[in-house]
């Protein structure tokens, strides 16, 4: 994917592209295949990312669109009507219970980014036993968890640079184990799946036109990691930030623009209906 200056949203500027990448590799070498015949659920699903992607390569695919966040349901609604995709419903859900689901309803569901849900360092067993649940015998979930997201260091060494006496702001920090491909795993052991799981590597990027167009994308969380700094102060963080993001390990000049690169893992779990057999 090339970078682009042409995003169409907050999330999607914030995101610039990474969780779009991880969609489209979720859906390579898919087993089972998207058929005529499949009921996908799209979990967490922010503004449609993975959806976007279902209908790029199955135009006609029958998807349930699921968020907590009404206002992503709202965007998510906007882009259905946009594109003019069929056959998709959107619902209100947590992806912690998918209460509003019934058992064996899906052949594929996706959660995309979604897991572990923050502030609940808990919610990745009851997540996957979720997913687990509303799927039909011969499904299967896919499931991403982030392994490195390296620009996490740009925003705090900026607050360190400006706020030198206090402790950077830290919204989105997992523990390291969270971090695991083991951990992605057992989630998914846990969740149901048993053996019948992997986790495979995955690595995307954050894209922007320029590097002025990626620190002003990025910028746009500045609530989160510069809350209750003034002006003043934000007008310093700025090109503190850029110089930062320069020096990130991953930050690359490429063709039409500037990327950081991240790590992803993509965990699969199929629901075989031998799981519960007893191993000898
Ligand atoms: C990082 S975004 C990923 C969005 C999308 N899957 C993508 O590929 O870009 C995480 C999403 O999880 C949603 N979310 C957070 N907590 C949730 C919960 N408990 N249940 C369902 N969705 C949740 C957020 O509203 C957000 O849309």
């Amino acid at each position: 994917m090339k970078p682009t200056s042409a995003y169409s949203s907050n999330y999607e500027r914030m995101s610039g592209n990474c969780t779009r990448i991880i969609a489209s590799q979720m859906l390579q070498n898919l087993s089972p295949p998207i058929t005529s015949s499949s009921y996908i659920l799209d979990n967490a699903c922010g503004p449609g990312i993975v959806s976007e992607q279902i209908k790029l390569l199955h135009p006609d695919a029958k998807i349930m669109v699921t968020d907590w966040s009404p206002a992503m349901i709202e965007e998510t609604k906007e882009r259905i009507e946009k594109e003019g995709w069929n056959n998709m419903q959107t619902g209100i859900e947590d992806v912690r219970d998918l209460k509003g689901l019934k058992d064996e309803t899906f052949s594929h569901v996706f959660t995309n980014l979604g897991m572990p849900v923050p502030g609940d360092d808990e919610s990745g067993v009851k997540i996957t036993s979720a997913l687990f649940r509303v799927l039909k015998v011969g499904g299967v979930a896919l499931v991403s968890t982030w392994a490195d997201r390296v620009w996490l260091n740009a925003f705090y060494n900026a607050a360190r640079a400006v706020r030198s006496h206090e402790e950077p702001l830290k919204p989105m920090a997992l523990k390291p184990e969270l971090l695991r491909a083991s951990w992605l795993a057992a989630q998914l052991e846990e969740g149901g799946f048993g053996n019948n799981v992997e986790v495979r590597s995955c690595v995307t990027y954050t894209e922007a036109g320029s590097l002025d167009e990626l620190v002003e994308n990025m910028m746009l969380a500045k609530q989160m990691f510069f809350a209750g700094y003034s002006d003043e102060e934000l007008e310093r963080v700025k090109p503190i930030f850029r110089g930062e993001l320069l020096k990130l390990r991953t930050f690359e000049q490429v063709d039409g623009g500037v990327r950081v690169g991240m790590k992803a893992w993509i965990g699969v779990g199929w629901k075989k209906g031998d799981e519960k057999e007893i191993p000898v």
